[in-house]
């Protein structure tokens, strides 16, 4: 278990166990993966960030990522495994967060993003992640570090 603050100091734990702070997660994040390469959104507002929201009613979590990755990049997941799970405390309003990664292999054109300006395609992720002004505050915490360290093994 990994705990830290973000980058509104809020306090975030993060495992890589199954469903360590909910079976019921209302919320998803999914890394995704495109022909070697990352695939992102671009937030209207909080700019570049992997896909992810709200888990609708009667929806379950992993239903929630192949929607959202539709909706923010037109993005059709070929596979999708779960990778952990954190626990926002936003003071006030708790976030639990299901972290997917998903393999794209194609790229719809469609004619909404919803709250984005659809797909970025990255080779890397930049090193200075937390100081960087095109990044979502989503991205900026170690919740991606460790992520990534997690993919990797
Ligand atoms: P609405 O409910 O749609 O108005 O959106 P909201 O942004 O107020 O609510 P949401 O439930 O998405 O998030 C509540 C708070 O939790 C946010 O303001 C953030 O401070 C925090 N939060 C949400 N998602 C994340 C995340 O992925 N990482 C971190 N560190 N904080 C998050």
């Amino acid at each position: 278990m990994y705990v830290f603050k973000d980058y509104y100091q809020n306090e975030v734990m993060l495992s890589f166990e199954v469903d360590p702070f909910s079976s019921h997660p209302k919320h998803v994040f999914v890394i995704c993966r495109y022909h070697g390469k990352w695939l992102l959104t671009r937030h209207k507002t909080r700019g570049l960030e992997f896909p992810g929201g709200k888990v609708e009613k009667n929806e379950s979590p992993e239903e929630a990522a192949l929607r959202e990755v539709y909706e923010e990049t037109g993005g059709l997941v070929n596979q999708l495994r779960y990778l952990g799970q954190y626990y926002v405390d936003g003071k006030g309003k708790k976030v639990i967060k299901n972290i997917y990664v998903a393999d794209i292999d194609r790229l719809d054109d469609v004619n909404t993003y919803y709250e984005t300006h659809g797909p970025v395609i990255i080779e890397k992720l930049p090193s200075n992640l937390k100081q960087s002004k095109t990044y979502s505050f989503i991205m900026k915490d170690d919740m991606i570090r460790h992520s990534l360290n997690q993919l990797r093994t």
